[in-house]
C-alpha cells in the first residue's frame, strides 16, 4: 500500500472515506463531502442511525460513480471538540482495515478536519495506515486474488483555490515525513517477525551493516573474539548455550557540524529467547522470535538518519545473540565479568536481557555517550503491570524521561514511568558477586531489571523502556515495531 496527496487523480474502483463528528448537523458535513449527494447521504445517516461515535462506520452504496467512487465510507470521528491526533491515527486504521474488508483497491480520505493541525494529522494518518496495512506473509502462498489496498490517497479539503496550493503542500510534507518513519516502523516490524531460523545474530548483522550502507553510517560488528578482547563476559555468557555465533552490532552517525550531544540507543537483540536452562514453558516460548524487538526498533530508526539527519551523534548497539539450553549455556550459581568489571551471580538463566545490555550499556559509556536510551523485551512483569499498550520507563534522570515519554506520546506510543525505590536496589544484592541477575523477593520484577541495568552506567543518564507488552501485544497478528516512531520522535525533538 502506498500512501499518496491530493494533486494525483483518484483511480477507478475508489471509496471515499469522511469523518462524520458526532452531535454536529449532519447538512454542514454533508456539504463538505459531496455537494451532488446533497441529500442521499443525510438520508442514508438518519435511516441508519448513523451517530458518528468513534470508530463506528457507515458504508454507503452510492449507485453511480460520482469522482469514480462507488462508495463512501463515513467514520465516526466523536466529538469535534475532543479530536486529538490519536483519535486520528485511529480514524486511519479503521479506514484502511474497512477498505480492506470492501476489498477496495484505491480510497481517498478527506482529512478529519482541514484546520486541525495539518502536517501532524496527515503525518498521523500516514503512518496509522501503513502500520494498519503492514503484512508479515512472505512464508505463505497465496490463495487470494485481492492482494490488499493499493493507494490511500489523502484528500485535503479546502473550497478556498488560492489555499489548496497552500494545504496540499503542508500535506504532502506530512506524508512524506510519515511514510519515513512508516518504513523504519516496517523494517523493524521485519526483523522482528522474522522467524529464528532465519535471522540469527549473523543475519541480524547483516541486515545492521544493509541499513548502515545504505545512509552512509559506520558500522563495526564485534565477533565473540572481538567482544572477549573487550571483556564481556556478560554478554558472551548467554550467548554459550547457542551453536548461533554472537554479534555485538554498532552503528554511529556523526552529525556534519559539531555535535550537540552524544545520545546512545541501545537495543535487545536476542533472537530467540528459550529461557535457557531456566526454561520457558511452550506457551510463554511462542512469541519469543520477538525477544529481538529492541535491536529492530534501534535498526529501525537508523535506516531514518540520510534523511533525518539530526544534530546529535547518535550510536546504536544492537547486541545480538540467541538465548538456549546447549551445552555450553550459563548455568545458575555461574558467575561472569562485565565489560566495567563488575562480577554478576546469574540465578536465572531466562533474565538473559539484562546480561546482555550491561555489557552494552557499559560500552555506549566507554564510547563517551552522554545519555542512553535502551529498549528491550525484558520483564513479563512490565506486561503485567502496564498492559500490552504501554511500555514501562524507568530512569535515574526523571527530566530525561519524561522527553522521552512526551516523544513517544506524540508519536502515538503510549509510555507510564514507574517508580524506582532503593529497596529495588537492595533486592539484587548478591553474597557472592557484585549483585544478581533477578531480585530476590519476586516484587516490582520490571524495576529490578531498571536497577541492575544502572549499575552500568557509571552515573551516565539513562532511560529504560521495557516494551514486552506493546512488542507484541496478545493476538496481535505480527509484532509492532513498537519504539521505533518514539525514539525517532526523541531524535528529532531533542537533538
Ligand atoms: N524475553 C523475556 C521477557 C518477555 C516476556 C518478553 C513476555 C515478551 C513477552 C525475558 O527475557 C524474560 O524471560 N524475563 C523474565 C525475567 C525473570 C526471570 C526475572 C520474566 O519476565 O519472567
Ligand atoms: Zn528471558
Ligand atoms: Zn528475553
Amino acid at each position: 500500500m502506498k500512501v499518496i496527496g491530493s494533486p494525483s487523480i483518484p483511480p477507478v474502483n475508489a471509496a471515499i472515506i469522511a469523518s462524520f463528528y458526532k452531535g454536529k448537523g449532519i447538512e454542514s458535513q454533508e456539504k463538505e463531502l459531496a455537494s451532488e449527494l446533497t441529500g442521499f447521504i443525510s438520508k442514508v445517516v438518519l435511516e441508519e442511525k448513523f451517530t458518528g461515535e468513534l470508530g463506528k462506520t457507515l458504508i454507503i452504496r452510492t449507485g453511480c460513480d460520482y469522482s469514480t467512487a462507488t462508495k463512501i465510507i463515513l467514520i465516526g470521528a466523536g466529538e469535534k471538540e475532543r479530536l486529538n491526533l490519536n483519535r486520528i491515527r485511529k480514524i486511519a486504521s479503521i479506514a484502511v482495515s474497512t477498505a480492506e474488508k470492501e476489498r477496495l483497491d484505491n480510497v481517498s480520505m478527506l482529512l478529519p478536519d482541514k484546520d486541525y493541525i495539518l502536517l501532524k494529522t496527515a503525518k498521523a494518518i500516514t503512518e496509522s495506515a501503513y502500520f494498519t496495512a503492514y503484512k508479515f506473509d512472505k512464508y505463505k502462498s497465496s490463495e487470494d486474488d485481492y492482494s490488499g489496498l493499493q493507494n490511500l490517497q489523502i484528500i485535503s479539503p479546502s473550497d478556498e483555490a488560492r489555499l489548496v496550493n497552500f494545504y496540499q503542500g503542508i500535506c504532502s510534507q506530512g506524508i512524506h515525513l510519515g511514510t519515513i518513519t512508516a518504513n523504519a516502523q516496517t523494517l523493524a516490524r521485519n526483523i522482528a517477525s522474522e522467524p529464528a531460523k532465519y535471522m540469527t545474530p549473523e543475519i541480524l548483522a547483516q541486515v545492521a551493516q544493509q541499513v548502515a550502507r545504505d545512509n552512509n553510517l559506520k558500522i563495526k560488528i564485534l565477533t565473540k573474539k572481538d567482544c572477549k578482547r573487550l571483556g564481556m563476559g556478560s554478554f558472551l555468557a548467554v550467548s554459550e548455550g547457542s551453536d548461533k555465533p554472537p554479534r555485538f552490532i554498532v552503528i554511529t552517525y556523526t552529525p556534519q557540524a559539531k555535535p550537540k550531544k552524544h545520545i546512545a540507543i541501545v537495543g535487545k537483540g536476542v533472537t530467540f529467547d528459550s529461557g535457557g536452562l531456566s526454561i520457558k514453558p511452550s506457551d510463554g516460548m511462542a512469541t519469543m522470535k520477538c525477544d529481538k524487538s529492541g535491536a529492530a526498533a534501534v535498526i529501525g530508526v537508523m535506516s531514518t538518519m540520510k534523511k533525518f539527519h539530526p544534530d546529535s551523534k547518535i550510536t546504536m548497539i544492537a547486541p545480538a545473540v540467541e538465548n538456549m539450553t546447549g551445552g555450553g549455556a550459563m548455568k545458575l550459581g555461574d558467575i561472569v565479568t562485565a565489560m566495567n568489571g563488575k562480577t554478576i551471580e546469574i540465578l536465572n538463566t531466562d533474565a538473559e536481557g539484562r546480561l546482555i545490555l550491561a555489557d552494552a550499556i557499559a560500552y555506549a559509556v566507554r564510547e563517551g555517550a552522554d545519555e542512553i536510551i535502551d529498549i528491550a523485551t525484558l520483564t513479563g512483569a512490565c506486561k503485567v503491570a502496564l498492559g500490552d499498550d504501554i511500555a514501562g520507563v524507568m530512569t535515574n534522570s526523571d527530566p530525561f524521561a519524561q522527553k522521552v515519554i512526551t516523544a513517544g506520546n506524540e508519536a502515538g506510543e503510549d509510555m507510564w514511568q514507574l517508580p524506582i525505590r532503593d529497596s529495588n536496589r537492595d533486592s539484587i544484592k548478591s553474597n557472592v558477586a557484585d549483585m544478581k541477575n533477578i531480585g530476590d523477593k519476586g516484587l516490582a520484577g520490571a524495576q529490578t531489571g531498571f536497577v541492575f541495568l544502572e549499575r552500568f552506567t557509571n552515573d551516565k543518564p539513562l532511560v529504560h523502556l521495557d516494551i514486552a507488552g506493546p512488542a507484541w501485544p496478545n493476538g496481535a497478528k505480527w509484532p509492532t515495531g513498537f519504539g521505533t516512531r518514539a525514539l525517532i520522535n526523541y531524535l528529532l525533538n531533542h537533538s
